[in-house]
């Protein structure tokens, strides 16, 4: 039988990104082995070093050839000698906004064996995801200074909120409450109290798009700051929240601790018509690089949801369930060097599961 093909292009970018997507290619190579599927992939050195070597962030027609891939799979994005904000903009940023990956897909679900600092909830009650918006907001770049460096100074910067991309960023996330067929209840996080006309926006569209094409699915508000209390105090209260992209950013930080920590958490950049990237989404973790103590975890989930997002579901459910299966019965913390084992071990592991289970 012919077996189906993808090319992936891998972005291992900064700090512990490389090391982690080693792993995660070696888990996805293990689900190849196992399935009728192959993947191939070709690395790009995107990232800090080549920055401060040649000065470019992403080469000229990188991403044009970037458009030629099935998707993406990136480490981390972050150099303790770039000034914040060059390599996030010039990079991950310019990544999602080019390729107009207009979701960022982050499930925060606490798998078995995992220590979450909420008391008495456990995987029954932590397993939600947050659909944010990732193309627009306050991320978009619009504003500026007035009288930069006087006493006078005045910086402005602007949330944009366009009825399109309010509009598209909703419809998947009702979409996908629906297949995701768990509580069927879709949380708008927003501000309608102050944010009286970006918010105003998101509400009305929430609920005229709901009325009118998805009956099937409860719809339900909370502002950004009860959002983080109920996410603590109840988190089986979710079952999909979705938000604007710096609320949406804020709130999976949070989810990323309740679910274990930034040694699990992965996300999905995702444009349902074109291109999309998969990454774990803590940073570059500087101070661990090269040491071999990094949590490959998320980054492998990142392969996961990748897997899935390609159509190769039996694959995707065989790598969560061997992932599961090392949270459960080998890890001792998801902390980089207090797992009881190095991030290539971790990585070993998974692989082998994948194959047995
Ligand atoms: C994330 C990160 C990025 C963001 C940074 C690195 C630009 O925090 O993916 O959540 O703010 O989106
Ligand atoms: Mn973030």
């Amino acid at each position: 039988m012919e077996k189906r093909r993808y090319k992936i292009a891998v972005i291992g970018g900064d700090g512990t990104g490389p090391e982690v997507v080693r792993e995660g290619v070696k888990c996805l190579k293990a689900c190849m082995e196992r399935f009728e599927f192959k993947l191939d992939f070709e690395e790009f050195d995107w990232g800090g070093e080549r920055y401060l070597k040649t000065g470019e962030t992403i080469p000229p027609g990188g991403i044009e050839e970037l458009k030629q891939f099935d998707a993406i799979y990136l480490g981390a994005i972050g150099h303790p000698d770039v000034k914040p904000g060059i390599l996030e903009k010039g990079i991950l940023l310019a990544i999602r906004f080019e390729l107009d990956q207009y979701i960022n897909l982050r499930p925060v679900k606490l798998y078995p064996g995992v220590w979450t600092p909420i008391k008495d909830k456990g995987p029954e009650e932590i397993d939600f995801v947050v659909v944010r918006e990732n193309t627009e907001g306050l991320y978009c770049g619009a504003g500026g200074f007035l009288r930069k460096n006087t006493p006078d100074e005045v910086a402005i910067q602007t949330s944009v909120n366009t009825r399109k991309g309010v509009e598209r960023c909703i419809r998947f996330a009702f979409e996908y409450t629906r297949k995701r067929n768990k509580h069927r209840r879709l949380t708008l996080c927003g501000k309608t109290n102050v944010l009286t006309y970006a918010f105003d926006l998101w509400e009305r569209v929430f609920h005229e798009v709901g009325e009118r094409d998805y009956p099937d699915i409860t719809r339900d508000y909370a502002h950004v700051d009860a959002t983080c209390m109920w996410m603590v105090k109840n988190p089986e209260w979710f079952d999909v929240i979705v938000t604007d992209n710096m609320f949406g950013d804020i709130i999976t930080d949070l989810g990323a601790m309740i679910q274990g920590g930034m040694g699990i958490a992965a996300g999905g950049n995702i444009n349902p018509e074109g291109v999309s990237m998969f990454e774990p989404i803590g940073g570059s973790a500087p101070k661990y690089t090269g040491k071999n103590m990094i949590n490959p975890l998320a980054a492998i989930c990142a392969g996961q949801m990748m897997l899935e997002y390609l159509g190769e579901t039996d694959a995707a459910r065989t790598l969560e369930k061997a992932v599961m299966k090392v949270t459960k019965e080998k890890l001792k913390s998801l902390s980089a060097g207090q797992m009881g084992y190095t991030t290539t071990e971790v990585g070993d592991m998974v692989a082998r599961f994948v194959g047995e289970v």
